[in-house]
């Protein structure tokens, strides 16, 4: 393979996916045909306890995060697991259709699960949308956004009032990760 960089010229944005029980953040999302109910596709790590709540449950809802949402969101959503911590007590969130949505969204899209596909380390979710709304417009943030600005983006202020940033691979709670006076 010459440069499998250019994956990451693929366009995707940055979502919270929540089903009943939890959720996380995804950026493979995406719209897989037209119609006044188009199918939606998701793809979920096995290993997440995301896609043990999805293989249990028959919707999903995906709220599409902006460029001005609190970080706080994706920290929470994509960098704990629902194993560990009560998400959706961090993070405000409406209840729509028995789901929960994140308030600080640009809106949201509820799907019903029609189908899925596994192959070795991710399922593939795909569902019919059935409800739809905007909250607020903003510029949705894309994947490669992120990865540009995950530095600043996760960045924290410790209890010592020092500049702290949240390790993008440990997770939150390594908080002397990387300390600047
Ligand atoms: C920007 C970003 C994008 C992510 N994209 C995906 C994704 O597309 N699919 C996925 O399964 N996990 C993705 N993750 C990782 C999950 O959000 C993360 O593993 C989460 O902690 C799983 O939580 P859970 O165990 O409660 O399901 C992403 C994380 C971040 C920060």
């Amino acid at each position: 393979m010459k440069n499998k960089k250019i994956t990451r010229k693929i366009t995707q944005g940055v979502y919270a996916l929540t089903t009943l029980g939890g959720g996380c953040i995804v950026d493979a999302v995406s719209q897989i045909s037209a119609g006044d109910n188009p199918l939606i596709s998701v793809a979920v790590m096995k290993t997440n306890k995301t896609n043990e709540l999805l293989k249990n449950n028959n919707s999903f809802a995906i709220s599409v995060l902006g460029n001005n949402v609190d970080s706080k969101i994706i920290e929470t959503f994509g960098l704990n697991s629902m194993r560990d911590i009560n998400k959706f007590e961090k993070v405000e969130t409406v209840e729509i259709e028995n789901l929960k949505i994140i308030k600080d969204s640009i809106g949201y899209m509820i799907c019903e699960i029609i189908d899925s596909i596994e192959n070795d380390t991710h399922t593939l979710f795909i569902g019919r949308l059935k409800e739809a709304d905007i909250f607020q417009e903003d510029e949705p943030m894309t994947y490669s956004y992120y990865q540009e600005n995950k530095d600043e983006l996760l960045k924290v202020v410790t209890s010592k009032g020092k500049t702290a940033w949240i390790c993008p691979i440990c997770g939150a709670n390594k908080l002397d990760f990387k300390v600047k006076e």
